[in-house]
């Protein structure tokens, strides 16, 4: 068979591109996932990502002028703080997450916001109807005129109509549906997925006009698609949440214009997301009265405190290898936390199987959460409760050391607002700053001394 020189082999994992066929792939060692692509005119590759009008010249970095860069408020204040304070003329932002997350939800909202406040918004589904979109956002409050509406996946099509009526922000759901008819490849390939959004990247940059797309995440959690669509975008931004829980984080992973520790808590309700301004309250409502298992933790996520309850059921193992599940904490991070137990605490956990859950389906990566997930196993162990107005902050050494953690004084203030009396923390905390006076801060050096203490 002749060979075709136009065309050229793809990972679609990772996008390693080769002349020759491959098994595996080099550059992500995956099997299976090399598939025969066109190559790609040169000229539509384009590759400018900052618009040159001008000459290119050298400046000094104080007269490089900022006005251009005036940032637009959306006024759904959890969605513009996650932006880094409004959306960025000519951004490029990608929100990612699980099907049915409400990653349209809250782009409709965003649209349907900005076209209350009188501009012009273009809202382009590639997966719904105009009339869905219309049911959608009439339950949302979002019907108005300045919202326009396109469902089509033709890219070229949908390029065509945004240049034509130049609206303040587009919204495209989502990058992996729509397609350039130039490519032979399908939909949601790392061609077309890369080029698609190349050519919005290109075309948001020239014409100073944001643009969201709407990006679906694969099983291993990463958009679907190639990584390559992460590093052209401006700002990566993630729905998470359990599906089951009403609650909704948005995080950035990535921020061009802003910091990447900003979260947006929302809740998912009958009328769309609803912005949530007192998460702790709302995290700890459903809380127990003293039972044995439970603790709680302030954990700083992005710039601000949030109470968190954590549950722990140790139950013996019927199997000889007992089980270590958790959901919203590490799975190595539980392994480390249980080793040391076993290890300084001399608790035999080893034929015991032992589940953590964060409540309300948050994710904790702090670890400052160690020393609440190691008391709360120890005390489904022991069977005895914590007790309901106490908190726990600290993160576990392997020496079994508690070490101290950031902002000790904001967690504590967060914690005394809503009730606790009591508060552990490390000893090395303690240090330079004055507790308020209603509440008990202890500081401990060590997990066996914050056991003895917990439990006497
Ligand atoms: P959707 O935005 O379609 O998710 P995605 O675009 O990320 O796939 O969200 C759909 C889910 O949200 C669906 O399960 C129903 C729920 N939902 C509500 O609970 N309330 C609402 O007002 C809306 C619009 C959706
Ligand atoms: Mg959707």
């Amino acid at each position: 068979m002749a060979k075709n020189r136009r065309s050229n082999y793809k990972c679609q994992t990772c996008g390693y591109s080769a002349s020759r066929w491959f098994g595996r792939c080099s550059g992500c060692d995956e099997w299976n996932t090399c598939v025969e692509e066109l190559n790609v005119e040169k000229d539509q590759r384009r590759s400018h990502l900052v618009s040159t009008s001008s000459r290119p010249q050298l400046q000094s970095i104080t007269e490089v002028g900022t006005n251009d860069f005036e940032r637009l408020d959306v006024g759904i204040s959890e969605f513009d703080s996650v932006l880094g304070g409004g959306i960025m003329p000519g951004s490029v932002v990608l929100v990612g997450g699980d099907p049915g997350i409400g990653k349209s939800t809250l782009l409709l909202q965003v649209a349907g916001q900005l076209a209350g406040d009188g501009l012009n918004v273009a809202y382009i589904s590639a997966e719904e109807s105009a009339v869905q979109i219309h049911q959608r956002a009439d339950r949302l409050g979002a019907l108005c005129k300045d919202l326009k509406v396109m469902s089509e996946t033709n890219l070229t099509l949908i390029m065509d109509q945004i240049t034509a009526d130049s609206p303040t922000a587009v919204v495209i759901d989502s990058i992996q549906t729509v397609y350039m008819p130039e490519l032979e490849s399908a939909p949601g390939s790392v061609t077309q997925v890369r080029e698609c959004a190349a050519r919005l990247v290109y075309w948001a940059k020239e014409s100073g006009i944001p643009v969201f797309l709407v990006g679906h995440v694969t099983k291993e959690g990463t958009v679907a698609g190639p990584r390559v669509l992460e590093h052209l975008v401006d700002t990566v931004l993630y729905l998470e949440g359990e599906r089951h829980h009403h609650f909704r984080i948005l995080r950035a992973a990535k921020n061009r214009f802003g910091s990447t520790n900003e979260i947006g808590i929302f809740e998912m309700r009958e009328f769309g997301l609803s912005e949530v301004s007192n998460p702790s309250e709302i995290l700890l409502a459903e809380r127990a009265e003293d039972v044995a298992g439970s603790s709680v933790v302030c954990s700083i996520e992005g710039t601000r405190p949030l109470l968190v309850e954590i549950q722990a059921l140790v139950s013996r193992s019927a199997f000889g290898y007992p089980q270590r599940v958790s959901t919203g904490i590490e799975s190595k991070r539980l392994s480390i936390i249980i080793a040391v137990l076993e290890k300084r605490c001399l608790h035999d956990l080893s034929g015991e199987d032992i589940f953590v859950n964060v409540v309300g389906g948050m994710r904790l990566d702090e670890p400052a959460a160690d020393l609440a997930v190691g008391l709360a196993i120890i005390s489904s162990f022991r069977n005895i409760s914590i007790g309901t107005k106490t908190i726990v902050v600290g993160e576990i050494g392997l020496g079994g050391e508690i070490r101290p953690v950031s902002q000790v004084e904001r967690r504590v203030a967060e914690a005394r607002s809503l009730g606790f009396e009591r508060c552990l923390v490390s000893s090395n905390n303690l240090k330079g700053w004055k507790h308020p006076k209603d509440m008990e801060v202890i500081g401990v050096g060590g997990l066996e001394a914050a056991e003895e203490l917990i439990f006497a």
